[in-house]
């Protein structure tokens, strides 16, 4: 039994590293290469990683992708338990921009036929976790249903609302006890769910007390880690439940790196969230947000989105 498990996708990823990202209508040459991603893989691959015994619950087309995510996931030294599909593996297409910022497109392939029963079926794995981590990259319904038989079981629950553009409920929402949104993501959430209208681009610069009144008016109870890109990160707490800090809502700075590729870098900061989490769940929650920062940072030193994942864990952690 893993300690943390993570349901999602995993995505076979394209990759043009360009000068610039590509304008409409223009043609121009990247260097190209490939190599294994999709947030879930990338957060699992994190959270093995940065110490936690994981598994990761996914679906995979019988194919040289699916053999690709078996073959690295054994290697990494984590479980992975897949439903197979007709359907082919996913695909991610991303351009990759001399600064580190990209644009992606997903092709979801097996990862849209995740189906709920083959998540119930998975139900002693999640009751026996520690924490359960989700994304958005997976049927919504089958991704609640993972949530719920972790939330009966009483395991701590995570969902990462990612990509911006994904499905999403209010019902979903209240599973989760930690939701991580980036700035584009929460101003997604909270037009759709809650009818307030920000510009993503003002997250950042919104002073604490209005971004944590955002927080509680999307979520009343429960924890929201907004990840702020080279800002850092904006944490607020449901005022009953600090989850170990003493402030119900603050900014951790981001860790100071030469970027060279940011893809994957929320699921690295995810995944090392919860590996913390897993390793000590009674540490204040800050704790956890600067070793997932670190890790984080880490994580755009290096080309790719799975393989850019570092090998360092909470003990590695200075006080
Ligand atoms: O978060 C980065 C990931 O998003 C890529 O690996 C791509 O596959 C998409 O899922
Ligand atoms: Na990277």
């Amino acid at each position: 039994m893993s300690n943390v498990v993570v349901v999602g996708s995993f995505n076979v990823d394209h990759v043009w590293r360009c000068e610039v990202l590509p304008a409409p209508g223009a043609t121009i040459a990247g260097r190209y290469s490939t190599g294994p991603g999709g947030k879930g893989f990338n957060q699992a691959v994190a959270a093995r990683r940065a110490g936690a015994d994981t598994t990761f619950v996914c679906a995979l087309g019988d194919d040289a992708g699916g053999a690709m995510a078996r073959g690295l996931a054994a290697q990494d030294g984590f479980t992975l338990t897949a439903e197979a599909c007709s359907e082919p593996t996913g695909t991610g297409g991303i351009y990759v921009d001399a600064r580190g910022r990209n644009t992606i497109v997903i092709g979801p392939g097996a990862n849209a036929a995740l189906s709920i029963g083959f998540v119930q079926g998975q139900q002693a794995l999640l009751a026996a976790a520690k924490v359960v981590l989700v994304q958005l990259e997976s049927p919504v319904d089958t991704i609640e249903a993972a949530l719920g038989l972790a939330r009966e079981a009483g395991v701590i629950t995570v969902l990462n609302a990612a990509p911006a553009d994904a499905p999403s409920s209010i019902s979903l929402l209240k599973l989760a006890d930690v939701i991580t949104p980036n700035e584009t993501e929460f101003a997604a959430l909270l037009n759709r769910h809650v009818g307030e209208r920000i510009d993503p681009n003002d997250v950042a610069a919104l002073d604490g007390a209005s971004l944590h009144a955002l927080c509680r008016k999307l979520v009343g109870s429960g924890t929201v880690v907004v990840t702020l890109g080279a800002v850092g990160v904006f944490v607020s707490h449901d005022e009953d439940t600090l989850r170990g800090d003493a402030q119900p809502y603050y900014r951790i700075g981001a860790e100071q790196v030469q970027a060279i590729d940011t893809t994957g870098a929320g699921d690295a900061f995810n995944g090392a969230l919860v590996a913390s989490i897993a390793h000590s769940p009674d540490a204040p929650f800050a704790r956890h947000v600067r070793f997932a920062n670190q890790f984080a940072g880490r994580s755009t030193e290096k080309e790719g989105a799975a393989v850019a994942m570092p090998h360092f864990t909470p003990d590695d952690q200075p006080a």
